[in-house]
């Protein structure tokens, strides 16, 4: 009798602990779930944040729906909705506005560069160190001026911003270069977006593809494989998944010059 009570009771004990560890399981997953749905609801709110941001700032701000006179000589600070700077030819930085590269972007993109080269991709493989990042306005008088003088003024304003309207005076953009220093898929013709590792793979970094020959309206520029915008992870995952330029995912103008001085 002893020996069978005995033995219930070791059963009981070996049941108890199975079925106390499969509640404590279940729990911790569903509290999992719970903190994961938490998360997605925060980041679902930033970008609803952003939207509704750039609508208000739409309102508040006609002047730049469309044609604005503000210039890098006017301008007391950058353009931003929701702490996004903007900067293309409608929305100027100001002249003496130096952030200097933005680390956070730098450390992202060293990744960027590091899975590119591991990725055994035909072009990725081939990425370096070696990119163009932050450019201040004195500087970008050079750069413009050295495609004027190799290009002339069009091709310039296609490829080039204007001193004051780069985005490489943020400190957010970087051009990638390949082996050779040369710009990424610079040499090759027939570039497609949806097959480029670095274009479909740049959001798990933080980054967009900011220019594409299609987007040109838009964007005021031609495509530019190798220009990447850092925005964060879940921004740029956003505005790659919307398949918009920056400015029409943000509601906000873009495309050509307001003055074509
Ligand atoms: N190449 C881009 C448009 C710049 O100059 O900022
Ligand atoms: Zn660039």
């Amino acid at each position: 009798m002893a020996k069978i009570s005995k033995n219930i009771n070791y059963k009981t004990i070996i049941l108890s602990i199975t079925i106390l560890g499969l509640l404590a399981g279940g729990s911790f997953a569903s509290w999992q779930n719970y903190n994961k749905d938490k998360q997605i609801k925060i980041l679902e709110k930033q970008i609803n944040d952003i939207y509704a941001g750039s609508q208000q700032y739409s309102k508040d701000h006609p002047q730049f729906l469309g044609e604005t006179s503000q210039t890098p000589e006017t301008m007391k600070e950058p353009f931003s909705i929701n702490g996004i700077i903007i900067a293309d030819k409608k929305h100027p930085l100001p002249k003496d506005y130096n952030p200097g590269e933005n680390p956070e972007a730098v450390k992202q993109l060293k990744k960027l560069i590091e899975a590119g080269q591991k990725s055994g991709d035909k072009y990725a493989s081939h990425l370096v160190y070696d990119y163009s990042g932050f450019r201040s306005y004195d500087y970008q008088i050079g750069v413009y001026n050295e495609y004027i003088a190799q290009s002339g003024q069009q091709f310039a304003d296609d490829f080039s911003a204007r001193p004051g309207y780069s985005e490489h005076q943020t400190g957010l953009a970087f051009d990638l270069r390949v082996t050779g220093s040369i710009l990424y898929r610079g040499d090759d013709k027939t570039y497609d977006y949806y097959n480029d590792w670095v274009a479909q793979n740049a959001h798990n970094f933080g980054f967009i593809v900011r220019y594409r020959d299609q987007w040109q309206n838009s964007t005021g520029y031609k495509g530019e494989p190798w220009h990447l915008r850092y925005l964060g992870q879940t921004l740029a995952t956003d505005v790659f998944k919307s398949d918009k330029p920056l400015e029409d995912y943000l509601a906000i103008s873009g495309g050509n010059y307001t003055k074509t001085f």
